[in-house]
């Protein structure tokens, strides 16, 4: 076993910062260094709560303890702390969106690599126990050739949840950015690359009123669409219907249907790592499939805080560990940025096809991540 470990540094102490400083101490081959934030109060709190350093951005770009620096920032200024992070001769992992177009994705890609360093992102959602049982179902051929299926996200907004929600509501904001790439990695993860892309979009709502933390009350200027329901072409020849939306207050609508040659599957929610596969082979109705004894489907997570009600498996820092893992072993990490450009394109793409009502062609492919069984997982923890 390779136990070698790389410092970690972030950048962004805002909320999904707790859930990677508390889950980083769960995963071989990362420890986490120091903590950085334009608002240094919000880095001391969090260098604090889990005994690192607080730093500046500056301070922490010149830690010669840290080789890889997580990107915790909003999407809007994602490509502008990455390519810092890469300026910086430091190995990038971003927080889902990647980048706001597929250009600035491309450009880190093509930049990483002149200075063979490595960017990866996430979503890591898609190694769940759950995906990769999914995963290993579909390339088993359980259900045969996936032709067609479909898939939705859809509820009323985040303002109801999220203390600063504006982001979600201004460009770079909105649902296919926010969720997309769950949806869209897990659908590579599973059926293959993107070939082409349409869409309609809508906004149901012109504003928003925070209903939840010191800003409650306050109310936000929608300024792009809430609504989209996407066609999705795959390589493979599959089509997939894709609705996401922050206008529905209820619907009944599986996460995920996927419609095979010789069966269907209907996959959990690819926001969480965990949750039942249900199959249905030809002629039988809907059972779970036994979940497999894979460590990425632990329960392990409930509220912040409480140490009760452990209710989802949560292990969001997977794909900085392997990318960690692969950068020792030089070998191709499961959330590289090969993967996450082509998802970059895919979502703007539907975004484009929104404005334009055209069929959009991609330019960008990707080979499927390979899979993380329950052996791979097991050696990526402590
Ligand atoms: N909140 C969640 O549950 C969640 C879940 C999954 C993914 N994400 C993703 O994680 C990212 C962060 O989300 P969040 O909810 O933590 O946002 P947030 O607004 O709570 O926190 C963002 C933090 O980044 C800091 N920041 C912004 N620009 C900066 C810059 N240029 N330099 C240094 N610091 C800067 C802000 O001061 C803030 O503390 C987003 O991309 C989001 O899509 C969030």
């Amino acid at each position: 076993m390779n136990n070698k470990t790389l410092g970690v540094g972030i950048i962004g102490c805002g909320n999904i910062s707790w859930a990677y400083l508390t889950l980083a101490k769960k995963f071989n081959h990362i420890e986490v260094k120091a903590v950085a934030d334009m608002n240094m109060a919000a880095a001391e709190e969090r260098a604090k709560e889990f005994g690192v350093k607080a730093q500046t951005v500056k301070e922490l770009l010149k830690n010669d303890d840290i080789q890889i620096v997580v990107n915790l920032t909003v999407p809007a200024v994602h490509y502008k702390v990455s390519k810092q992070i890469l300026d910086a001769g430091k190995h990038v992992y971003s927080e889902k969106p990647l980048t706001l177009s597929y250009k600035d994705a491309l450009a880190l890609q093509k930049y990483a690599a002149k200075k063979k360093l490595r960017v990866g992102s996430a979503p890591d959602t898609f190694l769940g126990a759950s995906h990769q049982q999914a995963r290993k179902a579909i390339d088993d051929g359980v259900i045969g050739k996936v032709v067609s299926g479909t898939c939705h996200f859809m509820g009323p907004g985040m303002e109801m949840w999220h203390p600063n929600p504006d982001f979600f509501f201004n460009p770079g904001g909105g649902p296919v950015l926010d969720m997309g790439p769950y949806y869209i990695t897990n659908l590579v993860n599973l059926i293959g690359p993107v070939k082409r892309v349409s869409a309609l979009a809508g906004t149901g709502r012109k504003t928003r009123t925070i209903s939840n933390g010191p800003r409650n009350g306050e109310v936000l200027k929608v300024k792009v669409p809430t609504t989209y329901h996407a066609l999705l072409e795959f390589a493979n020849g599959a089509s997939i219907t894709l609705g996401l939306s922050w206008d529905v207050w209820a619907h009944k609508h599986q996460n995920m249907e996927l419609y095979g040659q010789t069966g269907a599957m209907f996959v959990p929610d690819p926001n969480f790592f965990g949750g039942d596969v249900i199959l249905a082979t030809q002629g039988n109705l809907p059972e779970a499939m036994k979940a497999w004894d894979h460590p990425f489907g632990v329960k392990n997570w409930g509220m912040k805080n409480s140490q009760t009600d452990v209710i989802w498996a949560n292990y969001r820092g997977a794909g900085l560990a392997d990318m960690a893992d692969a950068i020792i072993k030089k070998r191709h990490a499961r959330c590289d940025v090969s993967l996450v450009a082509h998802v970059v394109e895919v979502m703007t793409a539907i975004m484009e096809a929104g404005k334009s009502r055209k069929v959009l062609t991609l330019k960008s492919t990707c080979k499927r991540p390979i899979p993380l069984g329950p052996d791979e997982a097991r050696a990526l923890m402590k």
